[in-house]
């Protein structure tokens, strides 16, 4: 058996993208490949436990995304795929965790998938009520609404959720760690 390659997905878009539903079908899809030891980093997880109590001031953010980055970092230096979604509206920050993410597990170790939605989707969706109470102003500092989302000038994947199935979505990626050798 090849020995299993160490990587970083980097899913970023705004709240309600489908970053968490196309994480946990890929999840489910490199199982099936026998890809068994991924470890999956959850921005809404995380800030229940490794970023807890921070923000979303652009200084918090960026702790918050420096802090899952040094853990991604870690797991892909111990070959560890791990799949982080974190909404990420700052591309320097971005660009900083891919560096630090290559310099341990190579060059290409760092996949970032744009998971690229309208706002006017993702406020259609509203799954968890946040952009209505943000439009009535009861929540600030709001990603698309009152805070920028810079997005990524070239992302491995780009991936339209509004036009693509979490099927399709997913398969683009798993293209992409074929193609690349990553499994
Ligand atoms: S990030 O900007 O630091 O990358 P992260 O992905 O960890 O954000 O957390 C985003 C989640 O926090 C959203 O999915 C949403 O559930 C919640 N949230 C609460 N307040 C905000 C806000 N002001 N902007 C964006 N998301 C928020």
């Amino acid at each position: 058996m090849v020995m299993q390659k160490g990587f970083t997905i980097w899913f970023t878009g705004l709240s309600g993208a489908g970053k968490t539903t196309l994480s946990n079908l890929l999840h489910h899809r490199l199982q099936e490949r026998g890809v068994t030891n991924v470890e999956v980093l959850d921005g809404d997880v995380v800030r229940t436990h490794l970023s807890k109590g921070l923000g979303f001031t652009k200084e918090d953010r960026d702790t918050n995304i420096r802090r899952i980055g040094w853990v991604a970092h870690l797991l892909t230096k111990h070959k560890v795929p791990n799949l982080v979604s974190a909404i990420s509206p700052y591309r320097e920050v971005r660009d900083e965790v891919r560096m630090m993410v290559e310099h341990s597990g190579g060059k290409g170790s760092f996949i970032e998938v744009f998971v690229d939605c309208p706002v006017c989707e993702c406020e259609k969706r509203d799954v968890k009520g946040l952009y209505a109470k943000a439009r009535k102003g009861e929540l600030k500092q709001f990603t698309g609404i009152d805070d920028p989302y810079e997005e990524p000038h070239r992302p491995e994947v780009h991936i339209r959720t509004n036009e693509a199935t979490p099927d399709e979505g997913v398969e683009m990626i798993i293209n992409h760690l074929k193609t690349h050798g990553l499994i």
